[in-house]
């Protein structure tokens, strides 16, 4: 979509950038929750491409945490986990609804504008999209950003605070290009991705028949000794790094080119401003068998 491509992506930078500098400003006091802070990450990028003003992009986040971890205390909107689901998928549709009527009447150049201004292709028509199309367009961009970025950027944090001698190699474009890749390879943010076959297939000895759901573990194919050399090394060098952390074909991950803006703009950011991280608490683990997620992850910034 030329909306997300990588030409609008690299226009867009700037503004990404100046988004980033501000969000790692309590960084400066010291001591921070990276976890929590990073909740933001993926509203700087989803915020900028769908023209969502900031004083939504909060509780957007909050809402896209709890519809993927409705049994986190973190994310605990209701009692109970089916009333969390109602009000985060409420808040959310609500929320996407207002946007779309508000684009309808100005149009710009964000992707709820877009996507108002397609038809579909599916139905050979030709017709508008009509409005619950362009909602769940809106939720499935919001969810794909917000449950993997953050979560990215932690692990990558703490693999880097687990390995300090890494640090100073980050100065150089290529080696941070090389840390996101290794960073999104190591976190495989979807522990797992779920199909349905079509067609009787054979895996190795395993076979599978049409009609079967199909648990893709993608955190253990990034980890596939077989593909991998010393696949349990957290190493910002390899070369080839042929990870599935952004899924694979038709599905592929629409936001890829983003994500990799985004995540090498905060290292670079992080690494320019300071010569170190250190965990100063506990780290909280996200509670879900579906999403590699940290909740809290208590750090000290030390200047350069
Ligand atoms: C490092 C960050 C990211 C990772 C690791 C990641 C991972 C993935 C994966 C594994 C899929 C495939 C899902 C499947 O096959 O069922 C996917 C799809 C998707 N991602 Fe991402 N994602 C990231 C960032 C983003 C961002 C920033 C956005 C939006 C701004 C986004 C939006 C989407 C969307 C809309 C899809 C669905 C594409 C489709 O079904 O055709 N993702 N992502």
């Amino acid at each position: 979509m030329r909306t997300l491509g990588h030409a609008v992506v690299q226009r867009r930078s700037p503004a990404i950038r100046d988004r980033v500098v501000e969000l790692l400003r309590p960084c400066e006091s010291g001591e921070v929750d990276f976890g929590h802070l990073m909740r933001r990450l993926p509203m700087v990028l989803a915020g900028e491409f769908m023209g969502i003003p900031e004083r939504y992009w909060d509780d957007i986040a909050l809402w896209a945490g709890a519809c993927v971890a409705p049994d986190d205390p973190a994310y605990a909107l209701g009692n109970s986990t089916a009333q969390t689901l109602r009000l985060a998928h409420h808040h959310i549709f609500a929320c996407f609804r207002e946007l779309v009527r508000y684009r309808r009447a100005n149009p710009g150049e964000d992707l709820i504008s877009v996507l108002i201004g397609i038809t579909d292709s599916m139905s050979g028509r030709g017709k508008p999209l009509d409005d619950w199309r362009i909602l769940l367009n809106c939720y499935s961009f919001i969810l794909g950003a917000n449950t993997t970025t953050p979560n990215v950027a932690s692990h990558t944090l703490l693999a880097l605070i687990q390995r300090p001698e890494l640090w100073p190699l980050l100065d150089d474009e290529q080696a941070r290009a090389g840390l996101v890749e290794e960073g999104i390879r190591w976190t495989s943010p979807t522990h797992h991705l779920v199909r349905r076959a079509t067609a009787d297939a054979r895996f190795g000895d395993v076979t599978i028949r049409a009609g079967d759901w199909v648990a893709a573990w993608v955190a253990s194919a990034n980890r596939d000794e077989a593909v991998f050399d010393d696949p349990f090394t957290f190493d910002i060098r390899r070369s080839p790094n042929r990870h599935l952390g952004f899924g694979g074909g038709p599905h592929y991950c629409i936001g890829a080119p983003m994500s990799r803006l985004v995540l090498g703009m905060l290292f670079e950011e992080l690494t320019r401003r300071y010569a170190a991280f250190e965990l100063t608490g506990p780290l909280v683990h996200l509670h879900s068998n579906w999403i590699n997620g940290l909740v809290s992850m208590p750090v000290k910034a030390i200047a350069r």
